[in-house]
């Protein structure tokens, strides 16, 4: 454990907003004991409601369905943008980085209004409303943030697709959330160089014939091509609707947004957040776990097409009426300074990155750090995987200059807000620990047999309960949300990640257990690269593991058995990669791909991952138990190819 009291320098942080630990403990078991007092007094506290609620909860453990605010009524984009506007009409909303060093652009509340409600009318002159579909595949540029907050106005629910997902991902999406509009741009910018986003978009929009109206944001003013009565110039939409827009009352049950995330099984899902309990959580854990003052610039490093981005860039944020800033571009571009630069730039006072970025910047090296001064910085957030002890020292120690504790927060797509985060009045910082549960939320440990371990322990974690921005179901998939993650552990909400409570009570998350690989502090599921890979007319089977990575956390390695007769040789090792490039996008492209003549399986013809983990990861000093194996010597013949490698 590491006491920062023990830093003279600690001292410095003025921390206002936070509840001390007796605070802390009072309110949470209130909210467990009393969860109809605690979450009606911090509901009204939040957020403005247009109509109060009969009932705050109704929760189904068997199924996982679960109601927040019944009755009630209120508009995500009123609660972010229209209630500040008195109160700090002129401060700045959003700060966007541009790729470019030399530029950047501060968007007050008042113009975010003003562009919300103009968006906003245009959707509806083109026939959009309450629960229509909207996708949204833009890089990291302001309008991406005025597109959702324009859907929010009117009911419409967003779907934000990563601007680096391939043509195919862009049109699964589309097709599955039954998309009519898509707003794109006509290129995103990084580190100098153009990319063709309107292409890709074109590309999947062949097989997307529902899809009636793009809109397209100039950005680089490059090259595209134009489908007239299709295609309009984001720009002149925008110019050309009124800019009166009255919010829509929306119930608190209605969908605000639908996000896609890898699972163990299968093509990626549309998780469904809901509107009240979705923005109650967010705007809460925003102010308590991060003590965010007024007038504090925030900076999330996520992307908006993660969760990360939806509901710490956007929702959280704006609904404080705080100031959040976007960054277009990558962590070294044009060096490893970048972010450093950016922070003393725009004053940044509570940082929120990924230990993969972490990690990266460090190895950069400690000259550049030298030119920034980084003393603005009052809080340092964590959140993508677990933080590894030295990341976690140069973050607090050569980032921080020991005065900013390190907020290492856990949580997922399908929990929408933070769930596990220390406090950041805690003296007391246990480096890699997301220590205590956010009020409402009950963390267990559950052992092999299913069993609830009570004190100290390892295990899965699960969550008892619901919580308000709980995931409401898997778009398009009525059983998805209860078999995926209520039937694992009847009774329970499954994590899909290991866990350990230390004798503090104090939580430590130890990566997933299932067969989703963190990489790069993002998401990915084995089973969606496999499908990648198998779509090769030469592949017979294919299983894809995780092994660490020092860099990315993990990395991707593929074992794959060509078809017989077919020789496995360096075409078409690259024709594989290419698939996943074009299936995916580049970042799911696994670093080691091993040609196997068969993959190790039990008798009942599973594959024996675990086995593979061990040999992709060259752990081979202890297989463990392989006598279920239905060809031992196929893993013989693996792990001489491995060694060969
Ligand atoms: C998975 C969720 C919402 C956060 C961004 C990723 C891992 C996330 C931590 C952390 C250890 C973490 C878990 C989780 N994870 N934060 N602080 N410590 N692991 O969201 O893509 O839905 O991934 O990320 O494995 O299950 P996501």
């Amino acid at each position: 454990m590491l006491d920062i009291s023990a830093y003279p320098a600690a001292h410095k942080v003025s921390l206002a907003a936070v509840p001390s630990d007796a605070d802390y403990q009072r309110l949470y078991r209130q909210s467990i004991d009393d969860p109809h007092t605690f979450w009606s007094e911090q509901a009204q506290a939040a957020l403005n409601w247009s109509r109060p609620w009969k009932q705050i909860n109704a929760f189904d453990s068997a199924t996982g369905h679960t109601l927040w605010f019944m009755g009630a009524q209120l508009n995500v984009s009123h609660n972010c943008i229209d209630r500040h506007l008195d109160l700090r009409g002129e401060h700045t909303a959003i700060i966007w980085e541009s790729d470019d060093p030399e530029e950047s652009l501060r968007i007050s509340y008042r113009q975010l209004h003003r562009y919300v409600c103009r968006l906003a009318n245009a959707l509806k002159a083109r026939g959009i409303g309450k629960g229509d579909r909207v996708c949204i595949y833009l890089p990291m540029v302001p309008e991406a943030l005025y597109a959702m907050l324009a859907c929010s106005r009117i009911g419409a629910v967003h779907t934000v697709v990563f601007n680096e997902s391939s043509a195919e991902a862009l049109r699964d999406r589309l097709l599955d959330a039954d998309c009519h509009t898509l707003i794109t741009a006509d290129e995103s910018v990084a580190a100098g160089k153009h990319h063709p986003l309107k292409l890709q978009a074109d590309q999947a929009l062949l097989e997307c014939p529902a899809v009636k109206t793009v809109l397209v944001v100039e950005r680089t003013g490059g090259r595209i091509d134009w489908v007239a009565g299709r295609d309009y110039w984001f720009h002149e939409v925008l110019r050309l609707a009124p800019e009166d827009c009255p919010a829509e009352p929306m119930n608190a049950e209605d969908p605000l947004f639908i996000l896609y995330t890898s699972g163990s099984t299968g093509k990626p899902k549309g998780v469904v957040h809901s509107t009240g309990g979705y923005l109650l959580q967010t705007a809460m854990t925003f102010k308590t776990v991060f003590d965010y003052h007024e007038d504090e610039v925030f900076w999330c490093t996520a992307d908006i097409g993660w969760i990360t981005g939806q509901s710490y860039i956007v929702y959280g944020p704006l609904a404080n009426g705080a100031t959040t800033l976007i960054y277009e571009g990558i962590p070294d571009y044009p060096n490893a300074e970048r972010y450093w630069q950016i922070v003393d730039r725009h004053q940044v006072n509570i940082l929120y990155t990924a230990p993969t970025i972490l990690r990266s910047l460090m190895r950069e090296g400690p000259r550049f750090l030298q030119e920034s001064a980084r003393t603005s910085l009052r809080i340092l957030g964590s959140v993508g995987e677990p933080i590894d002890p030295e990341a976690w020292e140069w973050y607090f120690n050569a980032v921080g200059l020991q005065r900013c504790p390190i907020i290492d927060t856990w949580w997922q797509t399908e929990t929408g807000a933070i769930m596990l985060s220390p406090s950041v009045s805690s003296q007391q910082l246990k480096p890699g620990c997301a220590m205590q549960p956010f009020y409402g939320v009950q963390p267990v440990l559950l052992d092999d047999d299913g069993e609830e371990i009570h004190g100290p322990g390892a295990g899965a974690l699960v969550i008892k309960g619901s919580w308000p921005s709980q995931l409401r179901a898997l778009h398009g998939d009525t059983e998805g949300m209860t078999t995926r993650y209520f039937q694992p552990h009847p009774g329970y909400y499954f994590t899909g990640d290991g866990a350990r409570r230390d004798a503090d009570g104090d939580w430590w998350l130890t990566g997933r257990i299932d067969d989703v690989i963190t990489l790069s502090s993002q998401r990915l599921g084995a089973a969606e690269i496999e499908s990648a890979l198998l779509l090769h007319p030469n592949i017979a089977e294919a299983a894809v593991v995780g092994y660490p990575d020092p860099d990315k956390g993990q990395g991707i390695y593929a074992f794959v058995t060509p078809m017989n007769g077919v020789s496995a040789d360096e075409d078409l090792h690259q024709e594989l990669l290419t698939l996943v490039s074009t299936q995916i996008g580049r970042f799911a492209r696994p670093a080691w791909l091993q040609f196997a003549p068969a993959l190790p399986k039990t008798r009942s013809g599973k594959i024996m991952r675990r086995l593979l983990r061990k040999i992709a990861s060259n752990d081979l000093g202890s297989l463990g138990d392989i006598s279920t194996l239905a060809d031992p010597e196929v893993v013989q013949a693996l792990i001489e190819a491995r060694l060969n490698t």
